[in-house]
């Protein structure tokens, strides 16, 4: 029998933050939990899915992939009403929903661009970019997510990829409406046409690469061979979709998410003015848990914490919950940037998907943050956060703040 009261995956019990109070009794009470139904799971053939929130358990999952396959929609655990099988299979293409051994190939051809090497060479001018975006509010007060947090991440991935200045506009709304669909705010866009656009762009790129290579990443993944594998054009298509998808709104929800807890603890913002601990950017993504869930399939009857889960049924990694966890994180409802060890699980658990542009976002987040503190150190808030309508993403929409 379930105990639990709610649908970790509602959108509408996340309006005000993570439901904290929820998750701990999940934890404490039945941590690898039964959701029977999902509202809106039209197109898919089950009636519900296992709801994990403890810190271990999220690990021992991800940890294990062969007993949990990311085949099946990995990013969605709550569905659209007119989400098709068609949609979801679609979806297979991505590295995320893949499983090793094609898991493994892939991802050794992908992960050439987001060595710490490669990573590094971008700083120099992230870091201008960062100093120009926070430089370029002219006004007394704004929307701290569309002033300054929304763009670095896009600049950073348009940069990676060699995106022209004039198509990023584009690529940007694209990967808003993919993401923002629950919330009324986005819900014009559709997001089977935004996913279409970009990946014809992407796929038009790489055609180019293909016929007129460059000195970039997109030659480079465009053209690698391992062992016989390349990335043909529609699977680079789907890379770069996928790259514009995960390293957007996720990146600039940590920024969001750590800017609002900074400024809400007067004494951290100051700390990290005096001091700026390398140990922060990790505490606003703990704090954040800007992915608050991705799922797993089972391939197998398996037991779970003592849970016995049958084969073919979904099993939801909540993150917002892990990252919360008493038996791992001292006071873990305390914001603290010097936070160390600080294990949380914000960029997956510790499998083979663990998040490929976590160097990435880390390198965005301290650039972004050490700007700020150079060049606004007076910034305040201005009013309440707004946070997304979705039960996925903890996403901040807006945040009002005043600059100086
Ligand atoms: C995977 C979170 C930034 C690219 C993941 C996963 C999480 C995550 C939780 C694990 C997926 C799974 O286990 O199924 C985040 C957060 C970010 C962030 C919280 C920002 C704070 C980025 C950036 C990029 C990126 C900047 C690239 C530009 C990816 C990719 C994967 C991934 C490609 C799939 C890896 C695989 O399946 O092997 N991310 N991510 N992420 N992330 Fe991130």
């Amino acid at each position: 029998e379930p105990r639990t009261r709610i649908d970790p995956t509602d959108p509408d019990i996340y309006l005000h933050g993570i439901p904290h109070a929820e998750f701990a009794g999940m934890r404490r009470d039945d941590p690898v939990c039964w959701i029977p139904q999902v509202r809106g799971s039209a197109g898919f053939d089950d009636e519900g899915y296992w709801a994990v929130t403890r810190h271990a358990d999220v690990m021992a999952v991800s940890r294990n992939s062969e007993t949990f396959s990311s085949r099946e929609n990995t990013a969605i655990a709550r569905f659209q009403p007119d989400m098709t099988r068609e949609g979801i299979e679609m979806q297979q293409a991505i590295l995320l929903n893949m499983d090793p051994p094609q898991h493994t190939a892939q991802r050794a051809i992908v992960s050439r661009g987001f060595t710490p090497r490669a990573i590094n060479s971008l700083r120099a001018a992230l870091q201008e970019r960062a100093s120009q975006i926070v430089g370029s509010v002219g006004t007394e007060s704004g929307d701290f997510v569309t002033d300054i947090a929304c763009e670095l991440p896009l600049q950073a991935i348009a940069e990676l990829l060699g995106v022209p200045q004039e198509d990023r506009g584009n690529v940007f709304e694209w990967s808003n409406s993919m993401i923002g669909y629950d919330d009324p705010e986005f819900s014009g866009a559709d997001p089977m046409e935004s996913a279409m656009g970009l990946l014809g762009y992407a796929m038009q790129m790489a055609d180019e690469r293909q016929t007129c290579p460059r000195d970039d990443i997109v030659t480079t993944l465009v053209k690698a061979e391992i062992a016989g594998e390349h990335l043909s054009v529609d699977e680079f298509g789907f890379f770069v979709l996928m790259l514009a998808v995960a390293g957007n709104e996720t990146t600039r929800n940590a920024i969001s998410h750590g800017m609002h807890a900074l400024l809400s603890n007067p004494d951290q913002w100051e700390l990290f003015k005096s001091s700026r601990p390398r140990t922060a950017v990790d505490e606003f993504v703990r704090w954040g848990s800007p992915i608050n869930v991705f799922q797993r399939t089972t391939t197998h009857d398996t037991v779970l914490a003592g849970v016995p889960i049958p084969r073919g049924q979904r099993v939801a990694m909540f993150y917002g919950s892990a990252n919360y966890d008493e038996t791992v994180f001292t006071d873990p409802y305390t914001f603290d940037i010097t936070r160390s060890p600080n294990p949380h699980l914000g960029f997956g658990g510790s499998g083979a998907h663990f998040c490929l542009g976590a160097n990435l976002a880390r390198l965005e987040i301290d650039l972004i943050f050490n700007a700020i503190a150079d060049h606004m150190p007076d910034i305040s808030l201005a009013g309440p956060a707004q946070r997304l309508r979705s039960g996925w993403i903890n996403g901040i929409k807006h945040l009002p703040v005043r600059y100086r």
